[in-house]
């Protein structure tokens, strides 16, 4: 992962944001934001007829707004049309994983899918040897939410050197995505997580290793001490999509985790508060944070759809 990897190949698939080098990185957050200038072309766009003639497979375990949306509306706006497929193929029961790769490769240039195992996504990526496959969410990562974020935070910051971002609550996939892209982008990253919750070692170290520009991770309990003079604030639902049944427990023990008025104002004046979505308005967040002026997170929904024009773009060139 060096600068002479300068525009070498994109990668095959889109499974993880490790998947990307500094410069993949920097040429998909440039054509993402030209993606975005060029939308008001609408049919004139240049990249109208990217996926001309091209279908591109959905596949989707577990509810979506905004990754559904913005990837139909992607590939309708590049040209392409879409196929869906039932979520239970996912399963990998009526016939394995691999045959799933091997037909849908014959047919279509790409395939989104959100799972629950990043190995159901790995498996198919390497048995669909001219099938991209891109990971829109599974229980370890959500690189799309990340190239979004990266997006957001650039359009608020330019060069994103030397900044701070605190990411508050659960060690999850989008924790893992975005401390992933936003060491890559040179921020520093903080999480504050409750004892049992926080992100894996693993996940940091690999991770760490992709930081570039002296951005570093720290990891605290005490969200106070966390957010202390940062850039941006982050948090995520406290149980997310599979974690139903553990509601209850989580909203005690994360409890003090809440991003609310008193939190933000620990943090920078300028600060951002930013969240995937969706929010538990009250929980996670309150109303009063998610509505101010210091939020983001209707942004990046919106930079999802640029994001992802320019990763399908990138990936079927
Ligand atoms: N942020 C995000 O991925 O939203 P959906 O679950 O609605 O796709
Ligand atoms: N962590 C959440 C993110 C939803 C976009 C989940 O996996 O449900």
């Amino acid at each position: 992962m060096t600068e002479s990897h300068a525009q070498t190949r994109f990668a095959k698939d889109f499974l993880s944001i490790l998947d990307l080098s500094w410069d993949d990185l920097e040429r998909l957050l440039r054509l993402s934001a030209q993606m975005k200038t060029d939308r008001r072309l609408g049919p004139k766009a240049p990249s109208a007829s990217t996926l001309a003639g091209m279908h591109v497979a959905l596949l989707f375990e577990k509810p979506s707004l905004r990754t559904r949306s913005t990837f139909e509306i992607a590939i309708r706006e590049l040209g392409g049309d879409t196929l869906h497929l039932p979520s239970s193929l996912a399963e990998g029961i009526r016939e394995p994983l691999q045959d799933v790769a091997r037909n849908l490769e014959r047919w279509v240039r790409a395939l989104i899918i959100r799972t629950f195992a990043q190995d159901k996504v790995a498996t198919l990526a390497a048995a669909g040897r001219d099938l991209h496959v891109i990971n829109a969410l599974t229980d370890e990562e959500h690189p799309c939410q990340a190239l979004a974020d990266a997006l957001t935070m650039r359009e608020r910051w330019g060069d994103c050197r030397g900044r701070t971002i605190a990411f508050i609550g659960d060690g999850n996939n989008v924790a893992t995505s975005l401390l992933q892209v936003s060491l890559m982008l040179g921020i520093t990253v903080h999480v504050a997580s409750p004892s049992g919750y926080e992100l894996p070692d693993n996940v940091v170290n690999a991770a760490t290793r992709v930081a570039r520009d002296g951005a570093t991770v720290a990891r605290f309990t005490d969200p106070a001490r966390a957010v202390d003079g940062v850039d941006a604030v982050y948090t995520d639902v406290w149980a997310s999509m599979g974690e139903e049944a553990e509601a209850a427990d989580r909203r005690r023990v994360f409890a003090p985790y809440q991003v609310n008025d008193r939190l933000m104002a620990a943090a920078h004046r300028d600060v951002i508060f930013m969240h995937c979505l969706p929010a538990h308005r009250g929980e996670e967040v309150t109303s009063q944070v998610i509505d101010s002026s210091a939020s983001v997170v209707f942004d990046q929904a919106e930079n999802r759809l640029h994001t992802q024009k320019a990763l399908l773009s990138m990936l079927v060139s």
